[in-house]
């Protein structure tokens, strides 16, 4: 599938952790197809900020969980803020970002609309739809697993709200599962 992509505003990746978001997107960094100044990813805003992107709360105590939990929110909040204070920056200079983070909640989403209207510029959403099957054997396979309930509560959220995405104020939407993220491209300037 070509995912046509104009030539500015904002493209959101939405899907569980696990579900190749990064992976998808460095790809289009290696085929030439993107810049990887165009990313903006929420993982590296973490580590720019906190110099981690994922603090492992669920392997300790009840009350350690808790302090860890609560400095990880902390980080994620100050890493959004810059990260949107960014991607406002692009769109007033007319470039395309590329989010790479999970939006998987209605107000994560609104968020970046509200902002593509402000501008005036395009939102699209590529959804990758992938089965909770593999987005778990990839979490168990990976440096910093995400987590078996976190997977699974996510992949929960993901379903519930893929079908009310079209209604939210997108201009184009993309649904990609496993295979056709497998021969995905990106065009741009369309
Ligand atoms: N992965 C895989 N096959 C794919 C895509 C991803 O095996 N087709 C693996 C990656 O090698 C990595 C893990 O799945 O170990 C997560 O991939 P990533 O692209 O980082 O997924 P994201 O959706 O970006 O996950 P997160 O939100 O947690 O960063």
């Amino acid at each position: 599938m070509n995912i046509k992509i104009p030539n500015a505003g904002i493209v959101l990746l939405i899907g569980p952790s696990n579900s190749g978001k990064s992976t998808f997107l460095l790809k289009m960094v290696d085929e030439r197809s993107i810049l990887k100044s165009e990313i903006a990813s929420s993982d590296e805003y973490r580590q720019m900020v906190g110099d981690t992107d994922f603090i492992h709360w669920q392997q300790h105590s009840p009350d350690e969980s808790e302090v860890l939990f609560q400095q990880y929110h902390q980080l994620s909040s100050e890493a959004f803020q810059l990260m949107d204070a960014a991607i406002e920056a692009r769109c007033r200079l007319n470039k395309t970002t590329f989010v790479d983070a999970t939006h998987l909640r209605d107000e994560d989403r609104k968020k970046y609309i509200l902002i593509a209207q402000k501008f005036h510029v395009p939102i699209t959403a590529v959804i990758l739809d992938i089965s909770e099957e593999t987005l778990l054997t990839r979490d168990s396979e990976r440096d910093q697993p995400r987590g078996k309930k976190r997977i699974k509560q996510q992949f929960q959220l993901f379903k519930k709200e893929k079908r009310t995405i079209k209604k939210e104020g997108f201009n184009k939407i993309y649904y990609l599962n496993e295979e056709a993220l497998d021969h995905a491209f990106i065009e741009r300037g369309k």
